[in-house]
């Protein structure tokens, strides 16, 4: 795909039009537009050793904004496989690991510019891909892709102090699995502590959202990465099962269910292989009656509604001290009212399309469980497109713990509302989860931050905030959500031996 200039035509809606006029006049057109993107009809190649070259087979990704197809691109298979860990190996054992460090950095460096020099094109090429709003992947997905790009390329050739008194050195070769949920951001959080730190990669997207991540290997060869240091195999599940088996792997990160990453642990047990695993979710949101309602409530919104739901840490279970409970409700319905749903690539546009029909009918599913389980079941009135995936930011209430919506990770825009009284039972109705990702506090009293923070069983927990990400901030789970960090020191050990002692320490 290339880009051209933007058309000074009169601005013309692109996905859905009709139906997906929420917004009518009075906003001026958003420069995000499919007008920049020339996506050619070629199918999409895997990256392998420098080359782009065909797979085993191909599949189309469709834009569930429409349900149209948008490209095509290609499956990688068991010979795909073999050859990309062939070339990882080889760079890693050639001019990979005879650049000096700051080399590699400046590379890093060299990528994060051209990502951010073609920001708009990667933000309306995610979204087209994947359905989320422009305005999250303009705003947030783009930029935060490239801050990690850039976090890392300066720790390229300051190892040492990431690990004093150690000598760290690179594993190997890494093989990468990313969701569809993030794919740039996901792309970008797995490949600069992995190139920082001196390893090669062999990346998977996700089937639903190839496009992102093939777009930045053309970058990351115009930056002058020497070949096969990354390679970029799209495929489905098994592609990804094959690349996690390989016996040429050294190390596997993978962010997607959880059912897939026990999977991967039992085929890992036994084997000398490093791994990291960013699974599911179900953050528990508490409020205090002591909190300050009116910003709780924009807290709650951007918890469950960012990105679709589709969100690992999304806010999804609710708890509210009992005497503040009718108001946030009802506070909460009038701003899901204001919600503007629709077209992804209006910059209005609040809540995008869900990412696939398969997603969809997972989120029809539980929220019919939701209901026959007897939850009382809220949605807002937003008209929803007749093409493509959609479905209404959703409220339950009368939630008990042992219905399903409170229990599953529903990876949707619908939150499962409770109540309670004491501090205690907030936490203890919070830890009653297989989850243990992300959480929230809203309070005025500090020490109360302090005590349930403290006491919550998650990994990542915002207090009087929420979904706040920083490449320097390690991110990860506890119990089913995972095991080990991103970001942060603790996300570059991820990549790192680290027993060897420094001579001059011991
Ligand atoms: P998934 O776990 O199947 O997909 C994630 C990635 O893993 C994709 O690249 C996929 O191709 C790959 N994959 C699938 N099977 C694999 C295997 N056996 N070995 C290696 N790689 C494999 O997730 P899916 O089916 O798309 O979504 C199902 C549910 O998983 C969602 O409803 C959500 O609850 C959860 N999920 C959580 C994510 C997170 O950020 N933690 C991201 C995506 C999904
Ligand atoms: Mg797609």
């Amino acid at each position: 795909m290339t880009t051209k200039r933007k058309s000074t035509k009169p601005h013309r809606r692109t996905a859905n039009a009709p139906e997906n006029s929420f917004v009518a006049g009075g906003f001026a057109p958003a420069p995000e537009d499919a007008s920049i993107l020339r996506l050619d009809t070629k199918p999409r190649r895997l990256l392998i050793g420098g080359k782009w070259v065909a797979g085993a087979s191909t599949r189309e990704t469709i834009n569930p904004a429409t349900g149209e197809p948008i490209a095509t691109f290609a499956i990688a298979g068991p010979k795909q496989v073999d050859a990309a860990v062939a070339a990882a190996r080889r760079a890693y054992e050639g001019e990979w690991s005879a650049l000096p460090a700051a080399e590699r950095g400046k590379l890093l460096f060299r990528l994060a510019r051209l990502l951010q020099e073609r920001s708009r094109e990667f933000a309306v090429l995610e979204s087209l891909d994947g359905g989320k709003p422009i305005r999250e992947s303009r705003d947030i997905d783009i930029p935060l892709a490239a801050a990690h790009i850039f976090h890392h390329a300066g720790w390229a050739d300051k190892l040492d102090y990431a690990a004093p008194g150690r000598r760290p050195r690179p594993l190997g070769v890494a093989a990468q699995i990313i969701p569809w949920n993030f794919p740039l951001l996901m792309a970008a959080w797995k490949l600069a502590p992995a190139l920082a730190t001196g390893n090669t990669v062999v990346l998977k997207p996700a089937e639903t959202t190839p496009l992102t991540a093939l777009l930045l290997g053309q970058l990351i060869e115009e930056a002058g990465f020497p070949p096969g240091v990354v390679n970029i195999l799209t495929g489905a599940g098994q592609t990804g099962a094959t690349l996690a088996a390989h016996p040429g792997v050294d190390k596997i990160a993978f962010t997607g269910s959880t059912a897939v990453g026990k999977a991967i642990q039992r085929a890992l047990a036994g084997s000398q292989k490093r791994y990291t695993l960013e699974l599911g979710g179900k953050a528990a949101h508490i409020l205090f009656e002591d909190c300050a309602i009116d910003q709780a409530v924009e807290g709650i919104i951007n918890g469950i509604f960012f990105n679709q739901g589709h969100v690992c840490c999304a806010g999804s279970r609710l708890f509210v001290q009992e005497g503040i409970a009718d108001t946030v409700i009802r506070k909460l319905k009038r701003r899901i009212e204001t919600l503007v749903v629709g077209d992804p690539l209006d910059k209005n546009t609040d809540i995008g399309a869900i990412n696939s029909p398969e997603q969809l009918e997972r989120i029809q599913e539980l929220v019919a469980a939701g209901k026959a389980e007897g939850a009382e079941c809220w949605q807002g009135p937003q008209t929803l497109p007749r093409r493509g995936c959609w479905f209404a930011p959703t409220l339950f209430t009368g939630c008990s713990q042992s219905h399903r919506i409170v229990r599953e990770e529903i990876f949707g825009p619908v939150l499962a509302i409770q109540t309670f009284r004491t501090p205690a039972e907030a936490i203890e109705k919070a830890n009653n989860t297989p989850f243990g990702l992300s959480g929230g506090v809203w309070t005025d009293k500090g020490a109360k931050i302090f005590k349930v923070t403290g006491a919550l069983r998650a990994g990542v927990i915002w207090a009087n905030t929420f979904n706040k990400f920083d490449p320097s901030s390690p991110f990860g789970g506890y119990k089913e959500s995972g095991i080990g960090r991103e970001g942060g020191l603790h996300g570059l050990h991820a990549y790192l031996d680290l027993h060897h002692q420094s001579p001059t320490m011991s």
